[in-house]
This record gives structure tokens, C-alpha cells and sequence, in this order.
């Protein structure tokens, strides 16, 4: 297929941070699910002339957005508690009451592995339509060996009755209520992680107040690592605890949240290359600060956005929201935003034939319904994703 009459192509090629080497008067081609060609329309090759077109209507082009961070697959919700937190109550003392992430868990345990199936394709349907092409997903919601699989292969299960790629990632999220957290951290590393190490790619730890301690979150990382799961960290999310400093030690794909992150952690993960997932939907929701994304851009981390879905902190599926926030509530540029919802997540994840338009990469593309890709946090809530492409297949429109 050829894509023609693009008025704006974002493609990411040259590598740079926030640089989307736009293409003005654009066409894409795409043989075997991969772009064969990307430039300037007048510099077309002959023999990608005479294809089927696919004409985007004077739209930007864009690559799918790799949304990095989310907590897909949870049954229930917790409007309850999102309407406490607006008359005042605290999320720390909800979920140490025994609400909040338990609720969930309880939730999800009781859901039958269908229902667990079909909400979370509903949710990457959702996903797709704002044209998120490709997402992590972590469990968490199970507490048990047991139940920590399942919601493995619900997620493996989603991922395969959808179009959008699904990467799962086993989270230890927090001990279960009344157990000893040592205790529960042993039965991580012992029985959890061993189960879990056939069905994700990445480990992560909750390494927060009320969750996990760095040391604990050392061991489970440890032990991660030797069954070959890369770590990712959720870290300064409440309060800072040094986690963002562990993820920078442990060379971890991903150091995630960072609401509370410092300028020493922000030059810990550029030396060491850790990507920075920023997730200011969560802030939003929980109206507090949101993370320091100018200061942390500007120390030379590697940026990436992503929704954090889940049904506590941040009940967001959409992307284009993701860069209007980023933007309007983190100061970055539409250019850093848009760079780091597409690239910045495919280096989040590893997947470096992800996030830009280029020879070679895979054609998950999105055609806007606008002229420029500045229009996604110019015109927030508006849905501007007119056709989606996943491997150069038309899978919304
Ligand atoms: O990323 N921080 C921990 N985990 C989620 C929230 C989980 C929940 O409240 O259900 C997050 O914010
Ligand atoms: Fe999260």
C-alpha cells in the first residue's frame, strides 16, 4: 500500500530526542508489513508507483503510539473511591485501610478468566481507536502465585484477540494484606516470579510507601534477573524512597512515575540510559504535582509517556490525552510529547523497530484527522485518529 497526500510526516529517524523529522508533502510505502519507503512525495521511487493508495486526506502521519506503562487487565472499578478522594480522603490511607489496590485484587479474583478477557479487549479496543499500536501490561492485580498467572494469561490472551501488541510484565505490587512483607517478598522470589518467568518479559516492583522498600524490591530484581526478566521500576510515585536510584544501578529498561524524582536521580538515569516513563494522567487524576518532565528533558533522559491505565490512579485509555497533559501539565513541547509517546515508549520497551516511520520499521501508523501533529495537545479531547495501521493492515477507520 502507499500512503499519499500527507501533509505532515512524523518520522522519528534521526534519533535524537524530540527530534520527529517531519516530512512535509509525504508518502509512505509499505511492503510485508513494514515501511519499505518514507519521504518527500516528489521523490518517489518508480517502482513504488501504481500501488494501492491509501489517500490520507491532507492529514499528518504519525507511528503508532507504544503506550508503556499499563495495568490492563483488573476487573471492577473504583469511582467510589475516586469520588472519596475528591471530598478528601487520601489514596495511602484507602489502600491501608485495605481499599484501593485490594479492592481491585478482591475484584479481579473473583472474575471469571473470560470476563478478565473481554473487558481488557474492550479496553484495547478503546486503546486502538486513539491509536496506540502497541502496550505494555503489567499484572498485579492477583497477589497469589496463582492468580498473578492468570492475570498473565488473560493478558497474553487479550494481546491475541487484538490487533494492538500486548508485552506483559510481571508486577509485584504490593504485599498481601496481613501477611508479612518480608514474608510475601520470599513467596515472590520463591514461587511468583519462577511461574510468572515463562509469561513476561519484564519484572517490575511497586517501590513505594505502603508497597514495597528499595531492599526488598533489590531482591526481587535479583532474582528476576536471573530468570531473564529485565527490570522496570514503578519509583517516586508517592514519596521518594530511592528507587529511581536503584532502576539507574540495575540498568533497568525504565524507571517509571517519578513524580518526587530529584536532579541527582534525573542525571543517574541519563548516565545509565534508563528511559524516564512519565505518566501524567495519574498526576491528573489524583490532582497532585506532576513529575518534574522539564527538568528531567532537560538533564538528557529518555523520555516516554504513557496512560498508566488502571482503575485507581489513572483511568485513562487515550493517548492524544497522554500529550495534551504532557504538554499542558509538564511543560514539554509538543515535538518532546509527540516524540516521547511513540519513540520514547518503543525505546521503553526495547522494541527498536517500533516509533518512527523509517526503512525497515514496522508500519503501525496513525493518519490524523488534522494537518499537523500539533494538533493533539492543541485540540485536547478532541478525537483527531481517523485511521489506524497495524502492520501496514487498515485495523480502525
Ligand atoms: O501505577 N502505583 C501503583 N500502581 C498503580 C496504581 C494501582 C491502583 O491504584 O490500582 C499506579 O499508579
Ligand atoms: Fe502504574
Amino acid at each position: 500500500v502507499l500512503i499519499v497526500n500527507v501533509s505532515e510526516l512524523v518520522t522519528n529517524a534521526s534519533g535524537e530526542r524530540g527530534d520527529l523529522g517531519v516530512i512535509v508533502d509525504a508518502a509512505v510505502a509499505v511492503v510485508d508489513g513494514r515501511v519499505a519507503w518514507a519521504g518527500p512525495s516528489a521523490d518517489l521511487p518508480v517502482e513504488f508507483r501504481g500501488r494501492e493508495v491509501l489517500d490520507a486526506g491532507g492529514g499528518a502521519v504519525l507511528p503508532g503510539f507504544v503506550d508503556a506503562h499499563t495495568h490492563l487487565v483488573f476487573a471492577g472499578d473504583r469511582s467510589d473511591e475516586f469520588a472519596r478522594r475528591l471530598r478528601g480522603d487520601s489514596y495511602e490511607d484507602i489502600l491501608a485501610a485495605g481499599g484501593g489496590i485490594h479492592s481491585t485484587v478482591a475484584a479481579t479474583r473473583a472474575a471469571s478468566f473470560e470476563s478478565l478477557v473481554a473487558d481488557a479487549s474492550a479496553r484495547l479496543e478503546r486503546m486502538l481507536r486513539g491509536g496506540t499500536t502497541t502496550i505494555e501490561a503489567k499484572s498485579g492485580y492477583g497477589l497469589t502465585t496463582a492468580d498473578e498467572v492468570r492475570v498473565l494469561e488473560a493478558t497474553i490472551a487479550a494481546g491475541e484477540r487484538s490487533p494492538v501488541d500486548v508485552v506483559p510484565t510481571f508486577l509485584a505490587h504490593v504485599p498481601e494484606r496481613g501477611m508479612d512483607p518480608e514474608e510475601f517478598t520470599t513467596l515472590v522470589v520463591d514461587e511468583m516470579l519462577p511461574a510468572a518467568a515463562p509469561l513476561a518479559r519484564f519484572c517490575d516492583v511497586f517501590c513505594d510507601r505502603g508497597a514495597f522498600t528499595v531492599d526488598q524490591a533489590r531482591r526481587i530484581f535479583g532474582a528476576a534477573r536471573l530468570l531473564g526478566m529485565r527490570p522496570r521500576v514503578h519509583a517516586e510515585q508517592l514519596t521518594h524512597t530511592g528507587a529511581a536510584a536503584l532502576a539507574a544501578e540495575l540498568g533497568a529498561a525504565s524507571a517509571d512515575h517519578l513524580d518526587h524524582a530529584t536532579p541527582e536521580d534525573a542525571a543517574a538515569l541519563a548516565r545509565s540510559g534508563v528511559v524516564a516513563v512519565l505518566l501524567p494522567a495519574a498526576s491528573f487524576s489524583m490532582r497532585t504535582a506532576q513529575a518534574p518532565a522539564r527538568m528531567m528533558w532537560d538533564a538528557g533522559v529518555a523520555v516516554a509517556i504513557a496512560t498508566d491505565c488502571n482503575p485507581g490512579t489513572s483511568n485513562v485509555e487515550n493517548m492524544p490525552l497522554v500529550v495534551a497533559l504532557a504538554c499542558l501539565e509538564m511543560g514539554l513541547t509538543p515535538e518532546e510529547a509527540v516524540w516521547a509517546a511513540t519513540r520514547g515508549g518503543a525505546l521503553a520497551l526495547d522494541l527498536p523497530d517500533r516509533g518512527s516511520v523509517v526503512a525497515g520499521a514496522r508500519a503501525d501508523l496513525i493518519i490524523l484527522d488534522a494537518p499537523s501533529y500539533r494538533h493533539l495537545p492543541y485540540r485536547p479531547g478532541t478525537d483527531l485518529v481517523r485511521v489506524v495501521l497495524k502492520g501496514g493492515r487498515v485495523v480502525h477507520s
